[in-house]
């Protein structure tokens, strides 16, 4: 059997953890392949590491030196999740109120797409009563993650409607870059680099785009993946922590300004 108690501070600074699952008890078993059964990560290990888990910060040296005004837009973090498991819900929380500037985390919206799962209904209430920046939709029935969007995007307040996952884990610095640029500009619509998370370890892999660079785009059948960036947009760049133009996005991960999301009909 495993002690319980060494996982939480194991999983710090994002590290992973391999589990040696012929060490687990019977009953151990049983709730690890449930939990991939029913999640498609090791659910096991994520209830048992830290919901405030650190991060190392992957940031360029060079974002130091960005002059991030005072006055930049806040934003409504809209988060739409479906029997998300407690752990990854809850740290995705966490990782945003421990990592976001205050003045500019307006609140956090989650929207419940119709879960049926027990430890999202009371518990998840009480929970967010007691957080003043969280806010709960429930949709009365499964209406798919887009029209859940359009739920939150409807009652966010903030200037900025920043979509994220359910199981995300926001890095030192993650907010700012997305809220610069569209105070520079409210038409930007702003995606951040997108690192892994492992479905089995939890170990965050970070730090890999930082070098090279990636858009999004599609091939000759249309499907979405991920391009290195062309000369042309290399040789624009002043900085290698200059933002790049891409002309797709994967659509999971992105920050826009609620006017231009109203002004293009949402
Ligand atoms: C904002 O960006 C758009 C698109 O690039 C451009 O057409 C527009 O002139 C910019 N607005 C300002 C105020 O810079």
């Amino acid at each position: 059997e495993l002690p319980e108690k060494d996982f939480n501070a194991m999983g710090e600074m994002g590290n992973g953890i391999m589990l040696d699952r012929k060490k687990l008890t019977q009953k151990q078993q049983k709730e690890y392949n449930r939990g991939f059964a029913t999640h498609s990560f090791n659910q096991y290990l994520s209830d048992r590491i830290s919901l405030h888990r650190t991060l190392p910060d992957f940031r360029h040296e060079d974002c130091n030196s960005v002059p991030y005004p005072i006055n930049m837009p806040d934003t409504s973090v809209i988060i739409i999740f479906r029997n998300e498991a407690w752990s990854t819900l809850l740290r995705t929380v966490f990782s945003i109120l421990d990592r976001s500037p205050p003045h500019l985390l307006r609140e956090i919206i989650l929207v419940d797409d119709f879960s049926d799962a027990k430890h999202l209904k009371h518990k998840l209430e009480g929970f967010i009563a007691r957080q003043p920046k969280l806010k709960l939709i429930r949709s009365p029935n499964r209406v798919g993650l887009i029209k859940a969007r359009l739920l939150g995007a409807a009652d966010a307040e903030g200037q900025v409607l920043t979509f994220l996952d359910s199981h995300c884990e926001c890095t030192p610095g993650w907010l700012e870059p997305l809220l610069y640029r569209i105070g520079q500009n409210r038409s930007h619509v702003v995606t951040p680099i997108i690192d892994t998370i492992s479905d089995v370890t939890l170990q965050y892999i970070g730090g890999r785009v930082v070098k090279n660079f990636m858009v999004g785009g599609f091939d000759w059948s249309m499907s979405f993946n991920w391009h290195y960036l062309p000369k042309s947009e290399q040789v624009k760049r002043t900085s290698p922590v200059d933002p790049v133009e891409s002309p797709t996005m994967a659509g999971g991960l992105f920050a826009i300004h609620k006017d231009y999301f109203n002004y293009l009909g949402t």
